[in-house]
């Protein structure tokens, strides 16, 4: 029997220590909480992805009376950022959230979902996607999807 360990590399900052560009980013995912469609869960995300020529991009939870036809920020996001900008990389993703009655304290993690659709993107620009999670009391930084989406498949087994 042998056993592996995966390690991953997650940094906690707070507000204060991230730069401007940053804050300009999260500031984005957490104005776009107010255009969540959230009726079901009242959880309303807010997610904003800088593109390789600068350019912003935002987007919201989309949910559904038929529950699984919803759809998350992140991918909401990154999908909407790909079909208007094809050809750039996606940079840095900030994620948000906030209840009826505030942004949340502890940042929210991607769902698997969100995961893997983060990681095609990361694949098909050749290039990590920085991954900024706000929460009131801190912010989590992962430099790439790998990192919270170890042992991934990504369809290189295909090949
Ligand atoms: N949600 C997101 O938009 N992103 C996540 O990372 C987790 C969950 C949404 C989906 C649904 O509209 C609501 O939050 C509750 O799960």
């Amino acid at each position: 029997m042998k056993e592996l360990t995966i390690t991953a590399v997650l940094k906690v900052y707070q507000y204060d220590e991230l730069s401007e560009i940053d804050h300009a980013l999260i500031c984005a995912a957490m104005d776009a909480t107010s255009r969540s469609y959230a009726p079901y869960s009242h959880f309303r995300v807010g997610a904003a992805a800088r593109l390789a020529n600068g350019v912003m991009i935002t987007g919201t939870n989309q949910e559904n009376a038929a529950y699984p036809s919803g759809l998350c920020a992140e991918r909401t996001t990154l999908f909407y950022a790909n079909s208007q900008y094809p050809d750039q990389a996606v940079t840095t993703l900030a994620i948000a959230a906030r209840t009826e009655t505030d942004f949340i304290p502890s940042p929210i993690p991607p769902c698997g979902s969100c995961r893997q659709v983060i990681l095609e993107t990361e694949n098909r620009f050749k290039q990590p996607i920085r991954i900024l999670l706000y929460g009131r009391e801190a912010i989590y930084e992962v430099k790439s999807i790998k990192d919270l989406l170890p042992l991934s498949f990504d369809g290189s087994e295909m090949e």
